[in-house]
């Protein structure tokens, strides 16, 4: 079948389409409609339907025969270890983290955090959950001790299960103090901490609501999986949005479970037994969707990759582990890429080993420029797909399809939409914008099972987010453009979302953070160009009269973004200037800072229509800034 062939036929009969993909998995009881709406009027997949997601990951290819395959590889060049874990060895061994879990009463329908190192606990954590029917919330390493505790506070979680240590390139982050710092920062106490002792040598004083991981397995019974609805949540994954608050993206069962299987033939060809690697972390969607689960529930072998792309211990680890493992396809993001690029310009480390296990590199997180995707696709000689997809959708939108037609690869483009995504681009009116034209990034509703159902405990958030700018559609908060044939192009955000190094951030959090400061006055944080992290955000400030000189607020400003959001946000470059551009009412022109620190050409809103304003624009604002930050 064709790929148009089969796109048509998702959105003639989405209902049609997806009860034929459902059928890949072996519900514990079918559906009994496709396609229905829940009390607050929005789209659900799969009503009726009863399934366990650890199941359909592990007892169920345990049952068929996959006992004995490898299901996850770990390869730890920071601790320099290795490890594999067959189908049945996983399987017993959550049964057994799902048992302990259950002993310190999680229930179905209960919350987890997570908050762990790239370790298989973490994983084998995530599916104990699942056992369980428990909702996990997985929170990225990278993240202080002030955002543990804000996501503690929203999904107000039974237990938070973490590992002492992680590492960092060369560098020992003790999780359990952070953990411990939230614990007293949040205003909802979770019952019990579950510490994995890493022996790493961070050693910390315990504290009564501790449980030692080994310990609690030690005592624990292996359970069986509890059956919930396809509708159930399975997780909840926070994300970066246009408010200092992050949003509880919400992910079911079966939707889940089946637009993945179908992602993994149709968009990554991959069939059972392959070995597909994603290198990320499990702290985002990536390492959810295609570390852990599409993997898993196709009974294929994963990759858990604990190290970075350069420096541990050099730009030739991620074709090491290709080559070790015999990996089919792999995904990353292109900032991984272009850090490799600049350690090894001549791709020597590449010619040392032999990939052609290789068939298929996947890059996305960010956008991809043209010049990385050509030096990679020159360098493996196989194709090189960057495709678009967001933590709300939790599976592709926009991509190539290997398993069903390699479409033309046209650098620059993230391909066609993925079957059951009617996705078009708007004008600011909301109607269809012409070929060649920039709009904003939309589906049309419904969206296809997999994606987001709501936020946690949010319904009024999700619609008043993603629904209400565009009725009738799901607005991604992207921008781009459709060219004659069809191949979107996507230009960036167009809120203040920004992408660092593929990790998603926002400015407005970052924002209050240096506003916060006694020295600031005013303050714009932004979105700069990055020639390796894509984006790194940039603060321009406006100073109150101070004791302090600039250097020594700057500093301030550095060291608490740091601690208050992690070292992942990488705000390094604070500015101090005179104005910034304002709006009468007071509004900053945030679009317009964007375009100056890029070296863009400057377009002044038609809104602004006091030429006062416009004039000091033009003549202070906009070339003292541009001197300030070039
Ligand atoms: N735990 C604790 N700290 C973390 C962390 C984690 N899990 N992940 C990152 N950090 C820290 C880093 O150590 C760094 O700290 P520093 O400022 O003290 O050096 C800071 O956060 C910024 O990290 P990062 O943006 O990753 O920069 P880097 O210089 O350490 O590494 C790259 C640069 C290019 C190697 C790295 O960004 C990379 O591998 N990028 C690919 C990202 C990716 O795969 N994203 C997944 C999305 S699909
Ligand atoms: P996240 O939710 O962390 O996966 O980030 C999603 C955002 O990353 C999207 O809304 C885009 O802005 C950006 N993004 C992801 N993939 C791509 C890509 N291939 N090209 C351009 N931007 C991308």
């Amino acid at each position: 079948m064709s790929y148009q062939t089969e796109y048509l036929n998702s959105l003639k009969d989405p209902e049609g389409f997806w009860a034929e993909q459902a059928k890949r998995i072996d519900w514990y009881r079918p559906a009994d409609k496709i396609l229905s709406t829940d009390q607050d009027g929005l789209y659900r997949w799969y009503q009726g339907a009863m399934t366990n997601t650890s199941y359909l990951a592990l007892d169920n290819h345990v049952e068929n025969g996959r006992g004995d395959q490898v299901a996850l590889y770990y390869d730890s060049p920071v601790t320099q270890t290795k490890a594999s874990f067959t189908y049945r060895e996983m399987r017993d061994e959550v049964a057994r983290i799902a048992g302990g879990l259950k002993k310190l009463g999680v229930q179905k329908g209960d919350t987890v955090i997570i908050y762990m190192p790239m370790i298989p606990q973490a994983v084998m954590s995530m599916l104990a959950c699942a056992r369980l029917g428990a909702v996990h919330s997985v929170v990225f390493g990278g993240f202080a001790p002030h955002e543990l505790a804000i996501r503690i506070d929203d999904a107000k979680p039974k237990v938070l299960i973490t590992a002492s240590s992680g590492i960092e390139v060369d560098r020992i982050i003790p999780y359990k103090p952070m953990v411990d710092k939230a614990m007293e920062l949040a205003n909802y106490k979770p019952e019990k901490v579950v510490i994995y002792q890493r022996k790493l040598g961070a050693l910390v004083p315990s504290k009564n609501y501790d449980v030692d991981f080994d310990q609690m397995l030690a005592e624990a019974d292996t359970v069986g999986c509890v059956p919930v609805e396809a509708t159930d949540p399975l997780y909840i994954l926070y994300t970066s949005g246009t408010t200092g608050k992050p949003k509880g993206v919400v992910r079911d069962n079966g939707g889940h479970a089946v637009a993945l299987r179908y992602s993994m033939e149709a968009i990554y060809g991959i069939k059972p037994g392959d070995v597909y690697w994603a290198a990320s972390d499990i702290g985002w969607v990536v390492g959810h969707s295609y570390i852990v689960y599409a993997p898993l529930l196709t009974g294929a072998t994963t990759v858990l990759f604990e190290g970075k792309p350069i420096r541990t211990p050099d730009a030739s680890t991620f074709w090491r582990i290709i080559s070790e493992y015999k990996v089919k396809v792999m995904f990353t993001a292109p900032t991984a890429i272009r850090a490799i690029r600049k350690e090894d310009p001549q791709g020597n480390f590449i010619k040392q080993y032999d990939l052609s296990s290789l068939k298929y590199q996947f890059l996305a997180g960010e956008r991809c420029d043209v010049d990385t995707l050509k030096w990679l696709q020159s360098q493996l000689g196989v194709p090189v797909i960057d495709h678009w997809w967001q933590t709300e959708s939790g599976w592709p939108m926009l991509a190539n399809f290997p398993g069903i037609e390699l479409l033309p690869i046209k650098p620059g483009s993230v391909s066609k939409p993925v079957a059951g995504y009617d996705l078009q681009i708007l004008a600011e009116d909301g109607s269809l914008v012409s070929p060649m034209e920039e709009g904003y990034v939309a589906v049309k509703l419904p969206l296809p099972p997999g994606c987001l159902p709501s936020l946690w405990n949010n319904a009024q958030g999700f619609k008043d987010s993603y629904l209400e700018r565009f009725p009738g559609y799901y607005f991604s908060g992207d921008g781009g453009f459709k060219d004659e044939e069809g191949f979107t192009f996507i230009t960036g955000r167009v809120d203040d979302v920004i992408n660092v190094a593929g990790h998603r951030l926002s400015t407005v959090e970052m924002e209050e953070i240096v506003a916060a400061h006694p020295a600031v006055a005013e303050c714009a944080v932004i979105g700069a160009n990055d020639s390796l992290k894509g984006q790194i955000p940039m603060a321009l400030v406006v100073c109150n009269q101070d004791s302090k000189t600039f250097h020594e607020v700057a500093e301030e400003i550095v060291a608490a973004v740091r601690s208050e959001i992690g070292a992942v946000a990488a705000l390094k470059k604070v500015y101090q200037v005179q104005r910034l551009p304002k709006t009468r009412s007071g509004k900053t022109l945030r679009k317009l800072l964007r375009a100056i620190v890029n070296g863009e050409e400057i377009k002044i809103p038609s809104t602004i229509d006091d030429p006062a304003i416009v004039q000091e624009i033009d003549e202070i604002i906009h070339p003292s800034i541009k001197q300030i930050t070039s």
